[in-house]
């Protein structure tokens, strides 16, 4: 992708002209614009009102980016395999009744990683056969809870195979197997997963066992083979890779008589943070894939099983934004200038833990050029709380509206409490209309799971 001169100098308005039309390649919404007011548009709403009417911290996250991010992993995997193909959201990047729902609705299947997650698919009203279940740790309750739905189980480990046959007694649960594949990728170490040294899935040593163990467990219908090899990943090499070594293994489970035809190369299809970030286009990585995949099943002389992608920070990330409202201001001579912001760690846990960079604008300030280099602070108890440790804005005053890019993945769903914060709300905006799809939380939904013992109840005394 070519970078224009004003890389230098982002402004509102250099952030848009960046839009291309792939959404992981873009740091702003498809559909986000500069109103006559000089404000921010995101899916026909203004952001500045949006923050009057929905408060703030806000997640606001664009309808219609996230269905066309849905349609062009479809569509590109569609158009470039010769077999069935099924694209499932990583639905922990973020997970809500709207946004299952809305996925589903573009014809996408739901990766789960946790009870809390499958209810919430199946209470969006997702089809149970498109719901697969990951986790590198599922309790016997959640494999249970698993097998009354009907979806698919991805088997992680022994243990779960074990209980797996135990459960199997009315019916065949669909398992499929997650094996490492000792594939090796360049990025952030807490995110990788493909290289040996990993806690999920089974060591490709063990694959033959396993498949024997299969073989002699007929209550099980094993269906294929998975790995995820990481996340936030640029190059195609990876999963081209990738491809060739589920294929080996599909075969070889054909060869023992399994009915193997599934196969799931993960997700982890990067998106852009900053304008160093140069991911392929979804429609780029969606052709390598479904080629590498063909060309593996023509080599080994396997008919092309159903694949299936899992997507989950391309499919959400960029298509959302997070608006803050500007506090308190710091100036430490010769050292640094701090803006505060009324969120934090608790509304995107991302820099703290993997020291993640984000671009910010001024919403009510989108054509100003910038003139202040400031670091961008959350209001935690705690210095490492910074949001954006260099952010270039105009000048900023209390009150700006600070809206932090590409924050729609893993930033509502790593949210937490700390300092008792309320988790914020996120609204879904489309065409001029904003729905309130999961709502801010209150002082009372804070204290609802406490309890408080009779003995040290002073409240009445
Ligand atoms: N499939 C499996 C089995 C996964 O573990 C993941 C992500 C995905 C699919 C989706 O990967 P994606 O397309 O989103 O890259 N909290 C970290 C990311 C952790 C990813 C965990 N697994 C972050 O904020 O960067």
């Amino acid at each position: 992708m070519v970078l224009t001169e004003t890389t230098q100098q982002p402004t509102g308005s250099h952030f848009l002209k960046e839009i291309t039309d792939s959404p992981n390649q873009s740091l702003l919404p498809l559909t986000a614009k500069i109103n006559a007011q000089d404000h921010l548009e995101i899916g026909g709403c203004d952001v500045t009102e949006l923050v009057k009417e929905f408060g703030s911290p806000l997640y606001i996250m664009d309808e219609s980016s996230i269905r066309t991010a849905c349609r062009q992993y479809r569509d590109g995997l569609k158009n470039n395999y010769s077999g069935e193909s099924l694209v499932i959201y990583a639905s922990k990047a973020l997970n809500c009744l709207a946004i299952c729902a809305l996925v589903a609705s573009e014809g996408l299947g739901i990766d789960v990683a946790s009870g809390g997650e499958l209810y919430t698919a199946l209470q969006a009203g997702v089809n149970p056969k498109t719901i697969y279940f990951h986790g590198n740790n599922k309790s016997r309750a959640e494999l249970e809870e698993a097998i009354a739905a009907d979806c698919t189980i991805v088997a992680d480990n022994w243990l779960e195979l074990q209980t797996l046959a135990e459960l199997a007694t009315s019916k065949s649960p669909r398992v499929m197997l997650r094996i490492t594949p000792g594939i090796e990728c360049h990025t952030h170490e807490y995110i990788r997963t493909g290289h040996l040294d990993s806690k999920f899935g089974f060591d490709p040593n063990q694959v033959a066992e396993v498949l024997d163990f299969l073989v002699k467990t007929p209550a099980l219908d094993f269906v294929g083979v998975h790995a995820h090899i990481g996340s936030q990943i640029f190059e195609r090499q990876p999963h081209q890779d990738l491809g060739g070594v589920l294929v080996k293994w599909l075969k070889t489970a054909q060869e023992l008589g399994l009915p193997a035809r599934e196969l799931n190369v993960g997700g982890g299809l990067g998106i852009r943070y900053t304008e160093a970030d140069d991911p392929p286009s979804i429609s780029e990585w969606t052709a390598t894939v479904a080629k590498a995949v063909d060309a593996a099943c023509s080599e080994a002389q396997v008919s092309p099983p159903k694949l299936i992608c899992e997507p989950g920070r391309s499919l959400v990330g960029t298509t959302g934004v997070t608006a803050y409202t500007v506090g308190a201001r710091k100036q430490v001579p010769e050292i640094r200038t701090y803006i505060a912001v009324d969120g934090g760690m608790s509304d995107n846990a991302r820099p703290i833990t993997y020291e993640s960079v984000y671009r910010s604008v001024l919403a009510n300030k989108m054509s100003q050029s910038t003139s202040e280099t400031v670091t961008v602070a959350g209001k935690h108890c705690e210095s490492g709380d910074v949001v954006i440790k260099e952010a270039e804005l105009p000048e900023t005053s209390a009150g700006d509206t600070l809206v932090v890019m590409s924050t729609g993945a893993y930033g509502y769903s790593m949210a937490s409490n700390y300092n008792r914060l309320l988790r914020p709300a996120m609204v879904l905006v489309h065409e001029g209309e904003a729905d309130v799809i999961i709502n801010r939380e209150t002082y009372q939904d804070l204290i609802s799971q406490d309890n408080l013992p009779s003995r040290l109840n002073t409240i009445d005394s």
